[in-house]
């Protein structure tokens, strides 16, 4: 009988396992699929984020796909707001363990767990994304329409293929909203 409750529990505990471990896969799949995968930044690369975007306490920075929360964290302890979003709820997860582990919480510093393609973008002053590729095109009419004018602009790697570019530090691309868009020729 003991044996007989035994296997059932083992049973019923794999069955969960599978289905938990199933879900998580699905959603990593869609991560992996239609948007940016995980791949921090490393430490020159936020220091190079940091100098290029000269952070006051009057920021609000956002990190579009926040991984671990690394650049969020950097960012909050200049003394600037910093918020991070993120689509995979085990890096979501981490990214709030390791803002605790860092005392930093809001208004200073928080994750949200979700799309940013979903995010209202326009409250933020400095957006910084290390997306991909296929990205950049309609990442940049998202941002064209909801972000300020001069608004910085911060890319790892990836260019935004019909911006002009206006610094570089090391492969961290760094791009402002203009005060007006450029105008269609008339002809
Ligand atoms: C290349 S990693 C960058 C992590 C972090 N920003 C850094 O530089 O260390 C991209 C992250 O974006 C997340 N991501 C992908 N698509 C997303 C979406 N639509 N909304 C929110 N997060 C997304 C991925 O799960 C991944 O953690």
């Amino acid at each position: 009988m003991n044996f007989l409750l035994l296997g059932l529990a083992l049973f019923f505990l794999i069955f969960l396992v599978m289905v938990f471990g199933q879900i998580i896969l699905s959603l990593m799949t869609i991560g992996f699929f239609y948007g940016p995968y995980y791949v921090g930044s490393d430490q020159i690369r936020i220091k190079n984020i940091l100098s290029l975007a000269k952070l006051t306490k009057n920021d609000h920075l956002i990190d579009l796909g926040t991984g671990d929360g690394r650049i969020v964290i950097a960012a909050a302890q200049t003394g600037a707001r910093a918020t991070g979003i993120e689509i995979n709820p085990i890096y979501y997860c981490r990214a709030r363990h390791a803002l605790k582990k860092h005392h930093l919480s809001p208004p200073q510093a928080q994750v949200i767990w979700g799309d940013f393609w979903e995010k209202d973008l326009s409250a933020y002053s400095v957006v910084v994304v290390y997306g991909i590729g296929y990205i950049m095109s309609r990442l940049a009419k998202k941002l064209q329409k909801e972000l300020k004018p001069g608004t910085k602009v911060i890319s790892v790697y990836f260019k935004f293929p019909d911006w002009q570019m206006l610094k570089q530090k090391g492969d961290i691309r760094y791009y402002q909203i203009p005060d007006s868009l450029p105008k269609k020729p008339i002809n």
